[in-house]
């Protein structure tokens, strides 16, 4: 069991594309681990690597009872759509309506390097595609209409845990220093 800490809203690494897996080796396979443990742990129905600081095309998922992952992911999406709340374990606390393909087909390749190919409609496609977006540097709340993204922002802004993932707080002197401070 390597349960490991969760990258939050803010850290550079949800913003950045992860890369295509070359090397299937005994690396990768830790990585799965990592992932999977760390995502029954919390619990969530997904997890990307970049969600624990490693910037490589690899999820799991969890979903009614099925565990899986997916390395170097490429998606087919429906153009039937499904609306319904959406929540992502590097944004804690927040859920949110968020419109997605009702069905998914994700090609891709397991962690022994074999090809295979997971078809998946509501919650499996969401998540499916919730991941894939994690390994572009996408987050959910950029899939949502402007509204609810305000609305998202601004509880994201209001949430005890934004800005205080890892960099120390920077408190503000009660003493201005019209801008001379060093
Ligand atoms: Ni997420």
């Amino acid at each position: 069991m390597a349960v490991q800490p969760i990258r939050l809203f803010g850290d550079p690494i949800l913003r950045t594309k992860a890369i295509e897996v070359v090397d299937f080796d005994a690396e990768l396979r830790r990585l799965v681990q990592d992932l999977t443990d760390t995502m029954l742990d919390a619990p969530g129905a997904g997890l990307a690597a970049p969600q624990l600081g490693v910037g490589l095309r690899v999820f799991t998922w969890h979903v009614e009872g099925e565990l899986g992952h997916l390395v170097n992911p490429v998606l087919d999406l429906s153009d039937e759509t499904q609306d319904g709340d959406e929540g992502c374990l590097s944004i804690p606390g927040l859920s949110i309506d968020c419109r997605r393909a009702h069905s998914v087909v994700a090609r891709g390749f397991d962690m022994y390097g074999e090809p295979v190919t997971i078809e998946g409609s509501e919650l499996l496609a969401r998540a499916l595609q919730h991941e894939t977006d994690h390994l572009d540097g996408i987050l959910f709340v950029d899939r949502l209409t402007p509204e609810l993204r305000k609305q998202a922002m601004k509880q994201i802004r209001e949430s005890e845990w934004f800005g205080l993932d890892g960099a120390p707080t920077v408190k503000v002197s009660p003493h201005p220093t019209n801008g001379l401070a060093i």
